[in-house]
């Protein structure tokens, strides 16, 4: 961040920090909850959710955007539960470096548990795949620090996740 920072002022590039994020970490599967998912459709998203899932990812919805979710939705595991039309209401992604992210729910069906089965689903499927089973939670965020938590997740303190702007461009570090 420190180098990111200086470099950006001594180039006179504007940069800011949008968030600087908890790392959660799922050390062990085994302690995932049993999560009810009868009644649910589950599937991955498709490039025909790009524009829902752009619009509602909080960091930015320029062409830079949609392209990382393009790439993502593409060619990493997603998982998103379905209403009955075929239209997503929950949904979450895999970033390039491994780490869940981009989970939502539409306002209008919170708390129905939806974000717990997506969240147990991905990581089930994380493990097997291979991959640590890892997400980013913004401090003031407290239902979902919450939501992981119960789901087994614990704080890892020696990382922390921040986005940030460079040149209007978004980065990511781990
Ligand atoms: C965080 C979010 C994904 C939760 O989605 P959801 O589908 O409503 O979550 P669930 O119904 O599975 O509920 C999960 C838990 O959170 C609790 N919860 C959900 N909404 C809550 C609220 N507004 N206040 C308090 N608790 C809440 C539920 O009671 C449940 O707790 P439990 O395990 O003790 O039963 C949703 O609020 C959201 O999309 N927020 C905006 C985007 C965001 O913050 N994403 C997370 C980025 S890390």
């Amino acid at each position: 961040m420190e180098i990111f920072k200086a470099v950006a002022s001594e180039k006179g590039v504007p940069s800011s920090t949008l968030a600087v994020c908890h790392t959660m970490i799922l050390e062990d599967v085994s302690k995932l909850p049993q999560v009810d998912s009868s009644g649910i459709s589950l599937s991955s998203l498709d490039e025909s959710h790009l524009g829902l899932v752009n619009q509602m990812w909080k960091f930015a919805k320029d062409e830079i955007a949609v392209s990382m979710i393009r790439n993502m939705i593409t060619h990493f595991p997603s998982c998103c539960v379905l209403d009955p039309e075929g239209k997503p209401v929950s949904w979450m992604l895999m970033y390039v470096s491994c780490a869940m992210g981009m989970l939502y729910t539409l306002p209008e069906h919170r708390g129905k548990g939806y974000a717990k089965v997506v969240v147990s689903t991905m990581a089930k499927r994380l493990h097997t795949e291979g991959y640590p089973v890892y997400c980013f939670v913004e401090p003031e965020n407290m239902v979902s620090y919450r939501l992981f938590k119960n789901l087994g997740f614990s704080e890892d303190p020696l990382y922390k996740h921040v986005f940030y702007t460079f040149n209007e461009h978004k980065i990511f570090q781990g």
